[in-house]
């Protein structure tokens, strides 16, 4: 164990941190420089994110990202991350069945350096995560809007808006924690149920334009910083507006979700 190994992030630290009422700061991080700049800015968990198809690539969609383009980022940020816990996506198809989810995460686990592997959906992929937990690989939940699922620009809505599809987020989120998710990413649902999902969650939930009431927030980095293509969501805020670095707005943000100023009603549904 190195020096900095005490001080890492682990899925313990965040679970302490729900306790204690601690908001969880996260931001994606596709490469080294950023990853030391997220993590010096206070961030705990940097998410390698399938995002990186639309930001990085230039796709119209997250479908287009292979499992071997998720080990190369990933691996540039295991390279310089010394303290942030790092999740990585599992993409399109690379967790089809119980068999191909656990080849698929060991090697971003071997290979890029996961520390716990995110995955997209509920009931259909409990085996999944049952079958991750099971072989020692820790899993994050993602509910709400499902990127890898949308088909076309207009699927990019809010979720859990009628008490149907509220109850099945609830349901769901409530399953993956029993099959063993360390984590849930929230997205893209009304702040009232991203509250409730919160206080139902034993394991700490991050949003991302799911309210200011969750235990957590993630960006994705490039809105962050106003430089994504394409239409902007209206959970994300330019932190780099009216500021003179890169660096001083990933500390803004840092501050704003520590303060629980960040999201806003202007950024919530
Ligand atoms: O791929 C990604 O960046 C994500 C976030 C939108 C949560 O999954």
């Amino acid at each position: 164990m190195s020096p900095s190994d005490t001080n890492r992030v682990t899925p313990d630290t965040l679970l302490a941190m729900k306790k204690a009422g601690e908001k969880i700061v996260s931001l994606t991080a596709y490469d080294a420089a950023f990853a030391c700049l997220l993590e010096a800015a206070g961030v705990e968990i940097l998410l390698v994110g399938d995002s990186l198809g639309m930001v990085l690539q230039g796709h119209d969609s997250t479908r287009p990202v292979s499992l071997e383009h998720m080990i190369y980022h990933a691996a540039c940020v295991a390279r310089a991350s010394q303290r942030a816990l790092r999740v990585v996506d599992m993409p399109w198809h690379s967790y089809d069945s119980p068999e191909i989810a656990l080849a698929s995460a060991r090697r971003l686990v071997e290979e890029g350096g996961a520390q716990l592997v995110k995955l997209e959906g509920g009931g259909a992929v409990l085996e999944q995560v049952r079958r991750l937990s099971a072989a020692g690989i820790g899993v994050c939940g993602h509910l709400g809007l499902l990127p890898q699922s949308v088909e076309s620009p207009d699927g990019y809505r809010v979720q859990g808006r009628d008490p149907e599809d509220a109850a099945a987020i609830r349901a769901d989120a409530l399953a993956l924690q029993e099959a063993g998710a360390s984590l849930l990413v929230l997205e893209c649902v009304p702040a009232a149920l991203g509250a409730e999902v919160s206080r139902a969650l034993r394991i700490p939930v991050i949003g991302i334009g799911a309210g200011v009431d969750c235990d957590g927030q993630v960006l994705v980095l490039h809105d962050l910083l106003g430089v994504s293509p394409g239409r902007r969501p209206r959970f994300v805020q330019d932190f780099l507006a009216g500021r003179g670095s890169v660096e001083e707005a990933i500390r803004a943000y840092v501050r704003d979700v520590k303060d629980g100023r960040f999201p806003g009603p202007e950024q919530s549904y």
